[in-house]
């Protein structure tokens, strides 16, 4: 399937038809063949006494291993991401005094479980982004003897902007700093580097286009067998007997991190997604999805009135391109794209056009054209 056509990619996705749609950094619109696979992780169903869970785990955590290059075993399945920054923050022995370094305008969710551990006597500081970039400068103003822990996103939600995982990664553990990653922007659309990365958290709703209530959550072996859990179940201990005494050989690894039974229909589509995009190529979508929020943010740009946020270089970047119309806000500029069939995001002062291998040239110029008309209506 790796000279499968761009044309026939799009045509396995309704909304393609439809609609302009550039909103998959918000939510992934579903493929035909995603639907199908949920009747048939519920016709499965019907017959309660198959291993088919046991098998279907086995198949997502073999394709997420593939795809974030890690150790399959080290795969869990948690709720969503949110769940896996929590598991995360929960599991370290913190100490009054540590310190744990976040980016000031990252996702909340990538914000709130760490600004919680205040309460522990933990100082967050915040490295300051300016226009969306997060440079390594503004990064070390914030690292200290106490640092303990830097928690960032791959891609940020706002800006489109792409921190470069393995520099950092390697930046912080020369002090023996450890790296936390929220992964949902890129997931799907673009394989990590996790060598230098202690925890990984996604979600398969935006790139990887399937339904909610499936994170997918990894942890660095190296660092899994310190952690105390703080969600445990039967699937949890090595022992399944009961441990009244209160001591808890967790199983090795990230795997004490799998309580409990996950969202099998779920874990069907995230296979299914993930086993479409490498017979495409991971790379190959890669590629495309760069190109074309690449192709938009240079038309963009030739805009009068229109500043792009987006960097440029693609090697900090990936599928968003975020601008501004100047003058006019951005959630009233959504509405009136939306008005003419093109759907981008406006967060946090940015417009956010977002890509995927289901979009085209013609995306572009839709959206092009939508743009240069709203501003210069809104401007009268
Ligand atoms: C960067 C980032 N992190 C986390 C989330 C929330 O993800 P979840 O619903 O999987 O917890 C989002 C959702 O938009 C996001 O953009």
């Amino acid at each position: 399937m790796s000279d499968v056509s761009w044309d026939d990619v799009r045509l396995e996705f309704p909304v393609a038809a439809e609609t302009v749609y550039l909103d998959a950094a918000a939510v992934g619109p579903m493929p035909n063949f995603l639907r199908d696979a949920a009747i048939r992780a519920f016709t499965e169903r019907q017959r309660p006494w198959s291993d088919a869970g046991v098998k279907i785990r086995a198949r997502a955590q073999a394709a997420f291993g593939r795809f974030l290059g890690v150790d399959p075993g080290a795969v869990v399945f948690l709720a969503n991401t949110t769940d896996g920054i929590n598991a995360a923050a929960n599991a370290l022995d913190w100490q009054a005094g540590d310190e744990v370094v976040v980016h000031d305008r990252d996702f909340p969710s990538n914000l709130i479980p760490w600004l919680r551990l205040q309460g522990r006597g933990v100082q967050v500081r915040a490295a300051r982004s300016e226009d969306g970039v997060l440079t390594e400068s503004a990064i070390e103003h914030e690292l200290s003897k106490r640092t303990r822990l830097m928690a960032v996103s791959h891609v940020f939600y706002q800006s489109g902007f792409r921190i470069d995982l393995a520099a950092l990664g390697q930046r912080l553990h020369r002090d023996d700093i450890l790296l936390a990653v929220d992964g949902i922007q890129a997931l799907g659309l673009l394989q990590p580097d996790l060598t230098h990365v202690d925890f990984y958290s996604g979600a398969i709703y935006k790139g990887l286009c399937g339904p909610f209530g499936l994170g997918v959550f990894y942890v660095d072996p190296s660092v899994a067998d310190r952690l105390t859990p703080d969600r445990v179940g039967y699937g949890s201990l090595n022992n399944p007997a009961m441990p009244w005494d209160g001591d808890m050989p967790y199983r090795a690894g990230s795997q004490r991190f799998q309580a409990a039974s996950v969202n099998y229909p779920a874990l069907h589509a995230a296979a299914d997604m993930l086993e479409y995009l490498e017979a495409i190529g991971f790379e190959r979508v890669t590629e495309r999805i760069l190109e074309l929020a690449g192709r938009a943010l240079a038309r963009l740009a030739e805009l009068e009135g229109i500043r792009v946020v987006t960097p440029r270089d693609r090697r900090s970047r990936l599928g968003i391109a975020a601008f501004q119309v100047s003058g006019l806000e951005a959630e009233a500029v959504a509405a009136a794209l939306s008005a003419r069939g093109v759907r981008v995001a406006a967060r946090d002062g940015n417009l956010r056009a977002s890509f995927h291998i289901y979009n085209n040239d013609d995306d572009i110029d839709r959206l092009v054209q939508a743009v240069h008309a709203v501003a210069r209506e809104e401007r009268g």
